[in-house]
């Protein structure tokens, strides 16, 4: 069987038969390559995102560098929140000039237009689109979810316990649905953008949903996952839905309808494939801190990895999590090279 990059991801996703999995990393673009750092030294990380020509480069490093099979967006979760007109810092994490806590912060979110607030995010895809097709190498979009949007935008910023959302999940649920439905219509509207600016398998990002417990992730996460699964046209792009720390609620992704349920480090994926059955393909899910080991240790993790996967209807080789800013670059590229060397399955 001799696939493209292109078809080797879009097949996995889809559950259809593949040679082997097809392998990249989450936060593939990062300050962990020193030609991110040399690139991204002028201005503010936001500057780099709205810079087309820059945030174009800055995709596709880790493609040259690093020997990654898909090329992902470079920009962040925060950016369409920018086309609410929120007040967005990156100090690096996002930090919110004026929090939402009640419902007239709420109500007082504008209507996203993001051709006109944010169209540099569809011209970097349009452009990244034409570089990638000759080579037949596929382009991630991606979006943060909105249970992980709302966390920054109460919060202000990142937190340990996020005390402030929780508070007002169960002190005043209404504000928080309605935070939700907001961010689930962006969402849905931002991703269906990108896939007509030419994303051909999309990402969300749900990095705080698994503070919850099973009971209040399935009142209140499940049902924004299966509205965007629903409503973002996955017959044009895959959906892959990533939940950080989120072995708990493996049942609730399972029935969002993503098409790939992406898993951290501490779900054990032959267990995660019986659970799941043909519902969806997984992704993942090494340590992003074991690209630390030698060569040939991350090689056995690799190949122990795809092995557990097996039975799953498909599997894309990825991190349990994004990689960190120490992230050794020679465990990136062992990573993606005993992917490439897995033996083809089916032929
Ligand atoms: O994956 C990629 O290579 C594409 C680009 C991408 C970035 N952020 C660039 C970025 C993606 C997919 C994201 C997603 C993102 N952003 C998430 C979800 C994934 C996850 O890691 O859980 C979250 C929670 C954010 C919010 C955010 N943005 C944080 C917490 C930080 C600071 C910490 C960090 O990891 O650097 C950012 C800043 C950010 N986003 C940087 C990059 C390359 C570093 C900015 C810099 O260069 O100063």
């Amino acid at each position: 069987m001799s696939l493209t990059r292109t078809e080797r991801l879009l097949r996995a996703c889809r559950g259809e038969p593949v040679d082997r999995p097809p392998v990249w990393l989450m936060r593939q673009a990062g300050r962990y390559l020193p030609e991110y750092r040399a690139l991204r030294a002028e201005g503010s990380f936001l500057d780099a995102c709205r810079d087309v020509e820059r945030a174009v480069e800055l995709s596709l490093q880790p493609l040259r560098l690093v020997g990654t099979e898909a090329v992902i967006l470079f920009s962040d979760i925060f950016v369409p929140v920018l086309a609410l007109g929120v007040d967005v810092d990156f100090r690096p994490g996002p930090v919110v000039a004026r929090p939402i806590r009640s419902r007239a912060d709420v109500d007082a979110l504008g209507a996203p237009d993001f051709a006109r607030s944010i169209p540099y995010v569809f011209e970097i895809l349009r452009r990244l689109r034409a570089a990638l097709e000759p080579e037949q190498v596929p382009l991630l979009g991606f979006a943060g979810a909105p249970f992980t949007l709302a966390a920054y935008l109460v919060e202000g910023q990142g937190s340990r316990h996020f005390a402030a959302l929780k508070r007002m999940l169960y002190a005043e649920p209404a504000v928080l649905r309605a935070l939700l439905e907001r961010l689930t219509e962006l969402t849905i509207d931002y991703l269906n953008a990108q896939i007509d600016a030419g994303a051909q398998v999309v990402q969300l990002f749900d990095t705080w949903a698994g503070i919850l417990t099973a009971a209040d992730y399935r009142a209140w996460v499940l049902p924004t996952h299966r509205a965007i699964a629903e409503r973002v046209d996955r017959a044009r792009a895959p959906l892959i839905l990533y939940v950080n720390d989120g072995a708990h609620v493996l049942d609730e992704m399972a029935e969002s309808g993503a098409d790939v349920l992406s898993l951290d480090w501490r779900v054990d994926l032959a267990e995660a494939a019986r659970r799941v059955g043909r519902r969806a393909s997984l992704q993942g899910n090494l340590d992003p801190c074991a690209l630390a080991a030698p060569a040939e240790k991350i090689a056995a993790m690799v190949q122990e990895l795809a092995r557990a996967a097996a039975p799953a209807r498909g599997h894309v080789l990825n991190l349990g999590h994004g990689c960190l800013p120490d992230t050794p670059v020679e465990g990136v590229r062992a990573f993606t090279a005993a992917a490439r060397a897995l033996p083809a399955r089916g032929s």
